[in-house]
């Protein structure tokens, strides 16, 4: 019996040190001096009860030792006051300058595009978004790729299971059709946004990226007009000595179409080792035409009425070029050692 109520006092006093050991602030430390001196119930009052089941020979010894533990319990629960409020005098000086917050940034990607939308809302174009999940009629058919195009096969495509003539698209085209079904001319849009390609990543290939679609519709549009636009946004994006070239290309829904190099701004062709052009004095930006006379009766515009031109910018691709990112998978890391470099 005594010995049993001796050993109770040890594990108390163990619980009491680890307790206050744990409790990280004053609020704790009262809770815990409660549950040791309260009134009723308590571990001290309920030790000193027990004391009067003892026969009275044993009472003296017990006594002494109970309060011992009565008295060394408040000396513990000072200490770890004090270990919780060091000297006021050191652990809070007003005077210091707080440490200054971390604020976020815009990523890079989200910077780049919006940059070309501020472009050419200068220029009157409003932004316009479509879905990521096309159907196959938007995304190919009504952008002159029928069913056996081979341009399809370039676009390796998405497909989503158990959802035929659905695609997660392929480009930002498809909302040229789709605008233009629901909105006479004249139509000055972009449409910025993500595009799916089954592309195995590697340092020029990402399965999602980014596109912006330009579109004007209206009447007497010419390629000078594309030729003009192009040549003000190139500049305000790489500098206003910027020169621009178009090389005849192919796309099924522009014709003629072309592609559009920019001069390079780093050596503006001078360096024959320029890591950005490579020497070739010019960078690929873009692809861009006028708008197919069948892309425009598919979009529910009449050919002999309207014409209107269309271009597709590569967000990733300018965003690297001007700032001499390597590798496209830099800007999905979320690496916070890249993204810090352009706050
Ligand atoms: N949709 C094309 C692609 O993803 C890019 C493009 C080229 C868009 C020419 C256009 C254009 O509007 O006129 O490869």
């Amino acid at each position: 019996m005594i010995d049993e109520l001796r050993l109770e006092i040890g594990r108390h006093r163990e619980s009491l040190v680890r307790e206050l050991a744990e409790a990280r602030s004053a609020a704790e430390i009262t809770t815990i001096r409660e549950r040791y001196f309260a009134r009723k119930r308590g571990v001290v009052t309920v030790l000193l009860e027990r004391l009067k089941t003892f026969p009275a020979a044993d009472r003296p010894a017990l006594g002494k030792e109970i309060n011992e533990f009565k008295g060394w319990v408040p000396a513990q629960i000072e200490e770890a006051l004090a270990r919780l409020t060091p000297a006021a005098d050191s652990w809070f000086d007003a005077s210091l300058p707080a440490d200054p917050p971390i604020l976020g940034h815009r990523h890079l990607l989200t910077h780049t595009q919006q940059e070309l939308e501020a472009i050419f809302a200068r220029l009157g174009y409003a932004v316009a978004e479509g879905p990521e999940i096309e159907t196959d009629y938007y995304n190919f058919t009504a952008l002159n790729m029928d069913e056996d195009h081979p341009a399809r096969d370039e676009h390796d495509t998405f497909f989503i299971e158990g959802w035929p003539d659905r695609v997660l698209r392929t480009h930002s085209s498809p909302m040229q059709i789709r605008y233009m079904q629901a909105h006479r001319p004249p139509i000055q849009i972009i449409v910025p946004g993500k595009v799916f390609r089954k592309d195995e990543p590697d340092a020029t290939h990402s399965p999602v990226f980014h596109q912006v679609e330009g579109l004007l519709v209206d009447r007497g549009i010419s390629f000078a007009h594309l030729k003009g636009t192009l040549e003000v946004a190139m500049k305000s994006l790489f500098g206003g000595d910027t020169k621009i070239r178009f090389r005849p290309s192919y796309f099924p829904f522009t014709e003629p179409s072309a592609e559009v190099d920019v001069s390079c701004f780093l050596c503006d062709g001078t360096d024959p080792g320029c890591r950005v052009c490579k020497g070739t004095g010019w960078l690929e930006v873009l692809g861009s035409g006028m708008v197919h006379p069948q892309v425009l009766r598919n979009g529910g515009i009449d050919p002999e009425v309207y014409s209107g031109f269309a271009f597709g910018i590569g967000i990733e691709r300018i965003a690297m070029l001007r700032y001499g990112i390597p590798d496209i998978r830099l800007l999905y890391e979320n690496d916070l050692r890249l993204l810090t470099q352009f706050g």
